[in-house]
C-alpha cells in the first residue's frame, strides 16, 4: 500500500513506524502548507492517505484527498461538527474515508462496555454520571474526541439528559472534565456516582501504538472496501471476521 502521511507529528511519526513494519511504502509526509506544494506528485501517486493532523486545518487536507481520487483514513479530532458537510462533499466526489475519534482496539470496546453499563444504569436514577478524560498539554481539543463519542453513545440510556457540557455543571446536561497533564497520551472514565458507592469504567493509553495500529488496519481496510464509515463500524466488521484480535503490538 503507497501510502501519504498527512500531519507528521506525534501520531504520524507512530503511523510510519506501524507502516514500515506492515511492509508498506510511504510516498508522501506531509506536514505543512510548503509541504503541500513540494510533496504533492508524491501524494497524487498514493493509493492511500492517513491523515492525523490539526482540527483547523484537517477538512482542507480532506477534501484535497476527495478531489484527486485519494481515499483517506483520518483521526484528526476537533473538526467533527462538520461532519455532515464533510460526509456530503465525500459522497458528491465518490470518495473513500474512514474518520473516527479513536482508533485503538481497547477504546471501541471501552465505546461498547459504556454503552452496556449506561443501559444499565438507567435503571438506578440515584447515579449521577460523569465523564473524564486527561490528555497531554499540547492537545488542542477540548473536551477529547473519545469523550464527545463516549457521551453520544451514552447518551440514549440517560434519563432526562440531552447533551454535553465542558467543566462545568448544568441540569440536564452530562458534565465532561478535562485535565491535561504532561505527556499522558489518554485516559477515558465513565464514572456514576451515588451517596453510597461509585462506579468506574476507564481506559488508560500506554502510548499511541494502538491509535496508530487502529489507523494502519482501517487504511488497509479501505483500499480494499472503499465507502465513508465510522472507525466504529470497520471495528465491528474487522471484529466479526476476526482479523483485529490477533493483532498485537510486537507487529
Ligand atoms: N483518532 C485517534 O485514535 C487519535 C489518537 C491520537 C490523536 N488523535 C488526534 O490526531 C491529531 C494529531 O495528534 P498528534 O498528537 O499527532 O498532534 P501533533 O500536534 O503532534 O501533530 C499534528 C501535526 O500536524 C501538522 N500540520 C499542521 N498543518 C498541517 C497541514 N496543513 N497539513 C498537514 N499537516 C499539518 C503539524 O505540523 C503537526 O506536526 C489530533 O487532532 C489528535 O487529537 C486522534
Amino acid at each position: 500500500m503507497k501510502t501519504a502521511i498527512l500531519g507528521y507529528g506525534k501520531m504520524g511519526h507512530e503511523i510510519e513506524k506501524i507502516l514500515r513494519a506492515r511492509k508498506h511504502e510511504v510516498t508522501a509526509v506531509i506536514d505543512n502548507e510548503d509541504d503541500w506544494h513540494t510533496e504533492w506528485q508524491k501524494f497524487l501517486d498514493s493509493d492511500i492517505a492517513i491523515e492525523f493532523s490539526m482540527p483547523d486545518v484537517a477538512v482542507k487536507n480532506l477534501y484535497r484527498c476527495f478531489d484527486n481520487e485519494i481515499p483517506v483514513v483520518s483521526g484528526t479530532t476537533g473538526w467533527h461538527n462538520r461532519l455532515d458537510e464533510v460526509r456530503t462533499y465525500c459522497a458528491e466526489k465518490s470518495g473513500s474515508l474512514v474518520y473516527g475519534t479513536n482508533f485503538s482496539i481497547g477504546v471501541n470496546l471501552f465505546f461498547k462496555a459504556a454503552q452496556w453499563l449506561a443501559e444499565q444504569m438507567s435503571h438506578y436514577p440515584q447515579y449521577e454520571p460523569q465523564i473524564e478524560e486527561t490528555h497531554h498539554i499540547t492537545k488542542k481539543d477540548k473536551p477529547s474526541g473519545t469523550a464527545i463519542t463516549t457521551a453520544e453513545v451514552i447518551m440514549p440510556h440517560l434519563r432526562n439528559m440531552s447533551g454535553w457540557i465542558s467543566d462545568a455543571k448544568e441540569e440536564g446536561k452530562l458534565t465532561i472534565i478535562s485535565k491535561r497533564e504532561g505527556d499522558v497520551s489518554g485516559i477515558h472514565s465513565l464514572l456514576f456516582n451515588s451517596e453510597a458507592d461509585e462506579l468506574e469504567l476507564r481506559h488508560t493509553a500506554k502510548s499511541r501504538a494502538g491509535f496508530a495500529q487502529g489507523a494502519v488496519i482501517a487504511a488497509e481496510w479501505l483500499v480494499n472496501n472503499g465507502g465513508i464509515h465510522d472507525f466504529r463500524t470497520v471495528f465491528a466488521n474487522l471484529t466479526d471476521n476476526s482479523n483485529i484480535r490477533n493483532f498485537n503490538l510486537s507487529y
